[in-house]
Parts: C-alpha cells; structure tokens; sequence
C-alpha cells in the first residue's frame, strides 16, 4: 500500500474534540470558513468516528456515539448526513449533506471516544530527558515528586531494563515545550505508568530547568548495513549488547521515515528488500510509525524477538542523504 506525504497535508478544516476527558474525547468542533462549528449524528456511525480519530492523531474510537452527552454545541452546524468509508484522511473528504446543510438542532452534535494516542521516549534511547508525544506534540515529563520507583516503571515501559541513575532535573531540549506531565507518581502495583496518577496533562507547576531525566540499563543503537553509503541498507537494531534486524511485515514509508529522520539522513526514498539478509536475532516485527516518532523503536511493534520471520524478509531502507 502505498503512503505519500501529501495526503497528511491535505486537511483542509480543522478538527477538535471539547468538553471531555482528554483531547482525544469529547463533542466534535470543526473550523471551516472562518468559523467553529459542531456535526449532526444523523447516520453517524463507527467509520465516521474512526476518521476523526485518526485525523487527530488519536487510536481508534472507542464507540461510535458515546452514552454521555458532551453538551451541546453552539454556532453553525457544519456537516450532516456523513457518510466515511472508515479509510478517509479527514472528515471533509466523506461524502456530506454540503456544508452548512443539515436539518438538525445542537442537541444532535455529535461526540467522539477515541482511545489516546501518546508515546514516551528517553532522548538518547534508553537514557536521558523524558519526552511524551500527546495532542500532536512532543512535551517534556517533569521531575518534581518523581521517585527512583517511578523512573524504574518507565524504564520498563520502555523496554529499556532496570534505572541505572538517579532522577536528575535538568534544562529541557525541546523549544516548545508544553511540558505534558508532572508530579508521576506511581504506588507501584500498576501494570502500566499510565495507571500511575500524575497531575492533569498539561497542568504542572514546572520550568524549563526541572525535566526529568535518568539512565536505565538497557541500551538501543541503530544503524544501516550492507547498502552504498551509511543511509541505505538492511536496518539493524541493538538492544543491550546485540546487534539484530528487522522483520519487514507491515513495513513502509512511514517506517523508513523514522529511519532517515532518526540517523540524520533525510527524506525517505524507498522501503527495501534487497539488501540481503542479516545474521542472528529479528529484533522488530510489525513496526507501524507514523512517522513523528524520534526513533524505530518508539514506534508500536510487537514485542522485542517475538515473530516467525526469517532473514530473507529483513527490512531496508534507502534515504535521500548521504553520511560520511
Ligand atoms: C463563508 O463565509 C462567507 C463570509 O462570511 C459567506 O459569505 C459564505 O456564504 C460562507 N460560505 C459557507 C459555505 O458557509
Ligand atoms: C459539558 O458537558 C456537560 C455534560 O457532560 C454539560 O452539562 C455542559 O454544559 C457542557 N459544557 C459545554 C461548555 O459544552
Ligand atoms: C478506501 O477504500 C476503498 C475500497 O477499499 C477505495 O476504493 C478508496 O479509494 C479508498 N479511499 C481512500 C481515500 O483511500
Ligand atoms: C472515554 O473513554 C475513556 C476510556 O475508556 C473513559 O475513561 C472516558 O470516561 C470516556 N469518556 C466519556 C465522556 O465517557
Ligand atoms: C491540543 O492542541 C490543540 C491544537 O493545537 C489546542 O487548541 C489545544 O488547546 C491542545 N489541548 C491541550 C490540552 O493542550
Ligand atoms: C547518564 O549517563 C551518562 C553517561 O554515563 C552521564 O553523563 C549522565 O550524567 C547520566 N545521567 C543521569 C541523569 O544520571
Ligand atoms: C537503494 O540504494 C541502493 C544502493 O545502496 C541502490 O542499489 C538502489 O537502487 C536504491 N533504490 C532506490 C529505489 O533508490
Ligand atoms: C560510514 O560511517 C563510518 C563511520 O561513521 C565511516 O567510517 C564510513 O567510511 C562511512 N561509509 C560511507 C560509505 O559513507
């Protein structure tokens, strides 16, 4: 299946989702025209949701019309009778009433439940500034109340072993920074630092010079083998002292983006087979990016050595720059 990037950019009406209990959750606004306005339920079903939520980088819908009531909206109502395939790059690109057209009341805005979206990342991989990627952008988690328990269930979360530090504060390497978490605080028992409480996103009493920051045990290197220069080859990933490779089940663009981006190479040019199979452990397996990951690894995966792949299907890369 093929990815161009245009497509991403081709949104033409803003979207948001207000009064629930995130960004991903809540009643549909769309910008259009110079104005806000809502959507009517009329024929709304998963599909339709589905495509909000992708547009605004959220997971799937959690149901296509929530129980709870998001309140009415106010304003003009933008777009009725909405009709999505499910595989739509926006709303505006499903077959509607005609905007402005509808015969609906607010009281039938529509709203949406998707699941977040949020990834965690360790500037140097597995050690340094803890940054979380939440409402489309890349913030810091800051370091007041943090415990040594604390920074250890993220190096877990992150596949990165055990903390091999102490929880440092330092200045943060982002320019804009919306600082997304504070105050994390996990009791210990909780199967995932999500569960642990923390202060709302985006609420802290934080600056600049209090990021989080810590080394965990495990290290992740990168690095392309076996092509012309050091931005083309077979991708192979190191965790902890061993070099492996990567399955190229659900491999594309996307995938590769993050290689070039991450190795400092450029722009994509090609997903590849051809640079001949590698040697011992198949680290990754159905890589999916979307591309504004900082590294391969961040992207969702199955779980480190898990697949039955073998080496003839080893994933590649070619991007436009060249090191040296
Ligand atoms: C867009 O806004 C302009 C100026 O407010 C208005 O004349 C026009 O009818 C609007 N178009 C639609 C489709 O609402
Ligand atoms: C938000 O939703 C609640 C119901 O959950 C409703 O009572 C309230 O009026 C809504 N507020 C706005 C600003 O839409
Ligand atoms: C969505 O899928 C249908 C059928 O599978 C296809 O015809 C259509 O071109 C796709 N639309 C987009 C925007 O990818
Ligand atoms: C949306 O789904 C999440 C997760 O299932 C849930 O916690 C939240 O309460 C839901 N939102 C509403 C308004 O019901
Ligand atoms: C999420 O991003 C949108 C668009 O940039 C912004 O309007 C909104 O305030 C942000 N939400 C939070 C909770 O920061
Ligand atoms: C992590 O390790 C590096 C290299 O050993 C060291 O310079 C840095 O201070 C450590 N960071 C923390 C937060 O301890
Ligand atoms: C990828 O790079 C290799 C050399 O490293 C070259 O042989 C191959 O033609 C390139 N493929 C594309 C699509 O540019
Ligand atoms: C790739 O990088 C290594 C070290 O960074 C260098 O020694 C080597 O010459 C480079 N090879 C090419 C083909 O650029």
């Amino acid at each position: 299946e093929a990815y161009t990037f245009s497509m991403a950019l081709k949104v033409t009406e803003n979207a948001l989702l207000t009064n629930g209990t995130s960004v991903c959750d809540g009643r549909l606004e769309i910008f259009y025209n110079g104005s806000w306005g809502t959507v009517c339920d009329d024929s709304w079903d998963l599909p339709d949701a589905n495509v909000v939520c992708r547009q605004l980088q959220c997971e799937a819908a959690v149901e296509a019309i929530t129980p709870v009531s998001y309140g009415p909206g106010s304003g003009h109502i933008w777009l009725d009778d909405v009709h999505c395939q499910g595989n739509e790059s926006s709303l505006s690109i499903c077959t509607h009433r005609g905007w402005g057209q509808n015969d609906c009341r607010h009281k039938e805005d529509v709203g949406v439940n998707c699941t977040e979206f949020k990834i965690l990342r360790l500037t140097d991989g597995c050690s340094g500034q803890l940054q979380v990627f939440y409402n489309n952008s890349w913030g810091s988690v800051c370091a007041n109340n943090m415990d040594k328990a604390t920074a250890a269930k993220f190096c877990q979360e992150l596949g990165c072993g055990r903390l091999k530090s102490d929880v440092k504060e330092e200045l943060s390497k982002l320019d804009l920074d919306p600082k997304w978490l504070d105050n994390v605080r996990c009791r210990g028992h909780e199967a995932s630092v999500w569960q642990c409480p923390s202060s709302p996103w985006g609420k802290n009493t934080c600056t600049r010079t209090e990021v989080a920051a810590f080394n965990c045990t495990e290290t992740l290197d990168l690095r392309l083998v076996g092509g012309t220069n050091n931005c083309s080859g077979r991708v192979e990933i190191k965790y902890g002292d061993t070099w492996g490779t990567v399955c190229d089940d659900d491999w594309d663009m996307k995938d590769v983006k993050v290689v070039c981006q991450q190795l400092r190479c450029g722009e994509p040019v090609s997903a590849e087979l051809e640079f001949g199979g590698g040697r011992g452990v198949i680290w990754l397996n159905k890589v999916r990016c979307r591309g504004t990951e900082a590294h391969l690894w961040d992207c969702q995966h199955e779980p480190l050595g898990k697949n039955d792949c073998e080496h003839k299907e080893d994933a590649g890369v070619n991007c436009t720059e060249q090191t040296d």
